[in-house]
């Protein structure tokens, strides 16, 4: 595993996303009422920035993004979309050490 810090827990607070840049990829990471998902920047459809679509959160267990080029939507737990994407979108490992956040980019979940 190679978690790096990518923000601080205040960086971050309920309700915000960064966009961070890890090796190759671009990884969008939210705080959705405390919890963190980390996904590749990237829509499966035709690479739109996921990390600038609006967040769904009227399921709290099962936030999504909504890529704004052409509307699909991707779950924030699992990356599964909905049309026109059709292939997931990745998911990476986040934690939280002590003051930090720390995303796992080698290791898709
Ligand atoms: S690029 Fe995201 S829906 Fe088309």
């Amino acid at each position: 595993m190679a978690f790096e810090a990518v923000a601080t827990v205040d960086q971050l607070p309920p309700g915000e996303r960064i966009v961070v840049e890890m090796g190759e990829r671009y990884i969008a990471v939210f705080n959705v009422d405390g919890n963190l998902y980390a996904i590749e920047d990237v829509c499966t459809h035709d690479g739109g920035p996921l990390g600038e679509g609006e967040l769904l959160d009227d399921e709290p267990q099962n936030p999504k993004v909504e890529c704004e080029r052409h509307g699909a939507t991707f779950e924030l737990t699992s990356g599964k979309p909905t049309f026109p994407a059709v292939v997931p979108v990745d998911r990476f490992p986040v934690k939280i050490e002590g003051d930090n956040i720390l995303v796992d980019p080698e290791n898709p979940l």
